[in-house]
């Protein structure tokens, strides 16, 4: 009985040393504590497509990108800045920044805010060469912000899902990083 007991705590405490790493990373990739995937896919869709101006205003419905969209082409995730950022950031010992971390805070803050703000961290000013984003790329600041807020607002309420006012923003960003990685991304560099 003894035996038993002393095994059981035994594989408790290897299973709480193997298996929390990993809940940790994918605590990671969750959308916004609440949302499920396929929510988050809607919603995200919605967004990149909006009509009056969306991520495809510039970047086109496929990713593949054009004039407006600059050099950046959605769906090679592997030539993006941000994945070369997140190695910069990497190689100075941060490893909780990803690829994923970085383009959702430039399309939840689009580039001028995040071009003033990302480097001003303590660490990262140490970065050299430092890359800075084309200011044409607004994320989810488009003309058609209010809009698209009432839009993923009222999807939410449909589900019978509150998200609180500062939180709609990240939620919408994290969403349409969502569709792309799903949808968009050819490569799978991330
Ligand atoms: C008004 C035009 C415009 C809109 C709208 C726009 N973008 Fe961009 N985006 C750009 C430009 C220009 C770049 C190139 C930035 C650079 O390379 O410095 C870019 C770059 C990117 C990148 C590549 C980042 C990298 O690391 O290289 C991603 C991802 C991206 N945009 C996603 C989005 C999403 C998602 C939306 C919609 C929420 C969106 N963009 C809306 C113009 C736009």
């Amino acid at each position: 009985m003894i035996k038993n007991q002393q095994f059981s705590l035994l594989a408790v405490i290897l299973l709480t040393v193997f298996f929390a790493p990993l809940t940790d990373i994918f605590a990671g990739e969750k959308i916004l504590s609440n949302i499920e995937d396929p929510l988050a896919l809607k919603i995200g869709e919605r967004l990149y497509h909006s009509q009056k101006q969306g991520c495809a205003t510039c970047h086109q419905a496929n990713g593949a990108g054009g004039a407006k969209a600059g050099a950046a082409n959605l769906q090679k995730s592997s030539e993006w800045k941000s994945t070369l950022i997140a190695h910069k950031v990497r190689e100075l010992g941060i490893d909780k920044e990803s690829t994923r971390n970085i383009v959702i805070g430039l399309i939840l803050n689009g580039a001028e805010k995040w071009n003033s703000e990302f480097y001003s961290r303590p660490k990262y000013s140490e970065i050299k060469d430092k890359i800075f984003f084309d200011k044409r790329m607004i994320g989810v600041h488009s003309t058609a912000l209010k809009f698209n807020q009432k839009m993923a607002k009222r999807i939410l309420r449909k589900k019978k899902k509150k998200v609180a006012a500062n939180d709609l923003l990240r939620l919408m960003a994290e969403s349409v990083y969502h569709y792309v990685e799903t949808k968009i991304i050819l490569d799978s560099e991330n």
